[in-house]
């Protein structure tokens, strides 16, 4: 078993909702995960603790979370000593025409935070706009009209797909159980990777 942090940044809770599916999935496998929201962390959250660390954020405005860019600034070092995965939310993520643009979202915070994650996720988020303030929705509403002609902004929309998350989650934690050799107890693997009766 291996303890993952997975820190994530959101605006509308999207990220947050993919964050506990990701712990869920690690969870099933074995491990012991905690997400955490990067702007509500405790005072005494070390990444040191942890044996891998997953981080997501949203992007709002061309941008992704202040908090997330400020933890990984901070923890620059602890993170390129362990196994890390980076995963991104964004409409961009929700189209093929969009793909370019999540893509320089992507590049462009590794750019500015010098970090080098070992697996990356891209994922469609969701518009929930009758949890929207009327000026916000007005706002996404004019948007998406421009950007998705043809969608429905009368009605919430979610573009995650949730399958795509639980395949990133074990495709991370099947790499973590094969850099540090940690055992998996469904998996009758002894912790030197002998196997088991
Ligand atoms: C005000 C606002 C601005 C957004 N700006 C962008 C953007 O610039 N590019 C993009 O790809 N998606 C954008 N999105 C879509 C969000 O990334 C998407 O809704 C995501 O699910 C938000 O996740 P969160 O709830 O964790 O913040 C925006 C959404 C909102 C509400």
């Amino acid at each position: 078993m291996s303890s993952f942090l997975v820190c994530y940044g959101t605006g509308e809770g999207q990220t947050a909702r993919i964050a506990d599916r990701i712990v869920d999935a690690l969870g099933e496998r074995g491990h012991d995960a905690t997400a955490v929201d990067a702007a509500d962390r405790p005072a005494d959250l070390d990444v040191e603790d942890f044996d891998a660390v997953l981080v997501g954020s949203s992007i709002h405005a061309g941008k992704h979370q202040s908090e997330v860019a400020a933890f990984v600034e901070a923890n620059r070092e602890a993170l390129a000593e362990r196994p890390t995965a980076f995963f991104q939310v964004s409409m961009s993520s929700a189209t093929e025409e969009g793909a370019t643009q999540a893509a320089e979202y992507v590049e462009s915070f590794l750019g500015d935070t010098g970090w080098h994650p070992d697996r990356i996720a891209q994922f469609g988020g969701a518009l929930r706009f009758s949890e929207f303030g009327f000026l916000k929705r007005l706002l996404v509403r004019q948007v998406m009209k421009r950007e998705m002609p043809d969608l429905d902004t009368s009605e919430d929309v979610e573009f995650t797909d949730w399958q795509a998350v639980d395949d990133f989650a074990n495709d991370v934690a099947a790499f973590v159980e094969g850099r540090l050799g940690h055992t998996v107890p469904d998996a009758g693997v002894s912790e030197a990777g002998d196997r088991s009766e």
